[in-house]
């Protein structure tokens, strides 16, 4: 029962942390500056709270605005310009599973 019981564990904590959201969390440096350490967003940058939201709503926003056609975002285009399809997954399985805190 134990030994079940830490299986279970393991298996939530990996879960929680997975490979993709470790390479997010190293990507997300640089998202920083404007959508703060937590993803609580910062008022002065105009940059909206982004933790805790769904992963496919992050990912489909950053490639909006990579395309620039639909949604427009001139600050964030340089940070975003060279991420590969994967840095985008990988950022958004981090950022989803922040913590929201204001
Ligand atoms: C220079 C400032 C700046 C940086 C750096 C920046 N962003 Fe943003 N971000 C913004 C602003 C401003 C908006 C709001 C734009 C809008 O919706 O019109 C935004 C919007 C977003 C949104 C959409 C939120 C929503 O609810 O629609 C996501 C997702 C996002 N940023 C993720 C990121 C990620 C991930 C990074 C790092 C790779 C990043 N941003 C770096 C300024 C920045």
């Amino acid at each position: 029962m134990k030994k079940l019981l830490l299986l279970c564990l393991i298996m939530t904590s990996t879960n929680v942390m997975s490979q993709d959201a470790k390479r997010g969390q190293n990507l997300y440096k640089a998202c920083i500056q404007c959508h703060g350490e937590n993803g609580q967003g910062l008022k002065e940058k105009n940059a909206p709270m982004i933790a805790g939201q769904y992963d496919w709503y992050i990912e489909s926003s950053i490639l909006a605005f990579k395309k620039g056609e639909d949604r427009k975002n001139p600050e964030m285009l340089p940070y975003i310009r060279n991420l590969t399809g994967q840095d985008i997954k990988d950022l958004a399985a981090y950022v989803s599973k922040m913590p929201v805190k204001q």
